[in-house]
């Protein structure tokens, strides 16, 4: 017995070695290990892009999970002066700047309520998700749904941007998020998704 407690620290201290390893290697998934199982007929990718970045890591993640593409497109495409993000008056620095904004959106999801997993993409617009965004997200009910948020961005990360759209779909099981660059291949899609 107390060559037990003379060893007790060494256990303690490989037990401890052996957590941090083990959740290291599980932390590269972060909590999509959850999704492994599911059925790709009940994953759709919802996305919005307006330069392609985001859509072309949405077709990856179409491609890797076998689920169906879905873009949001606005009712008025946004030209590249709406893009213009120097001038205060463009039409995304607007909406961006306005907490009521809700662009229209063309189309829809007519089978909402088949999905389980919605892998939801967009591009970072001033640190938040374009509010064409959070107009799909008030058009569903998403109870009970797992939502994996993902963006593209210049440089900024997904920060709060996905957590600021918890409360439109309160009822869903919101997923940790991903930024990838525009220059992100399939390989590094596939590291985030598998
Ligand atoms: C209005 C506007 C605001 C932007 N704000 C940011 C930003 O805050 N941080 C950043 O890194 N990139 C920002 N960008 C760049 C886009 O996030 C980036 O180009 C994105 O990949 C575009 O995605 P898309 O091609 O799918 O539309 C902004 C772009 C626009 C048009």
């Amino acid at each position: 017995m107390k060559k037990f407690f003379k060893f007790l620290p060494i256990i303690f201290v490989l037990s401890a070695c052996f957590c941090i390893a083990f959740s290291a290697c599980g932390g590269k998934n972060d909590d999509k290990g959850k999704l492994d199982s599911t059925d790709p007929s009940k994953i759709l990718v919802a996305y919005f892009s307006c330069t392609g970045n985001t859509r072309k890591i949405a077709g990856y993640i179409g491609d890797i999970t076998g689920g169906i593409a879905y873009e949001i497109i606005p009712e008025t495409p946004y030209t590249a002066e709406d893009l213009n993000y120097n001038n205060n008056s463009s039409r995304a620095n607007i909406e961006q700047n306005n907490p009521a904004a809700r662009p229209a959106i063309s189309g829809g999801v007519d089978n909402m309520a088949e999905y389980e997993v919605i892998y939801l993409g967009y591009p970072i617009w001033w640190g938040e998700a374009p509010k064409i965004i959070y107009t799909f997200l008030e058009s569903y009910d998403f109870s009970g749904k797992s939502i994996v948020p993902f963006c593209t961005s210049g440089s900024s990360d997904i920060g709060n941007s996905a957590t600021h759209l918890h409360s439109l779909a309160s009822g869903a099981n919101w997923l940790s998020g991903k930024r990838f660059s525009s220059s992100a291949s399939k390989s590094d899609v596939e590291n985030w998704v598998m």
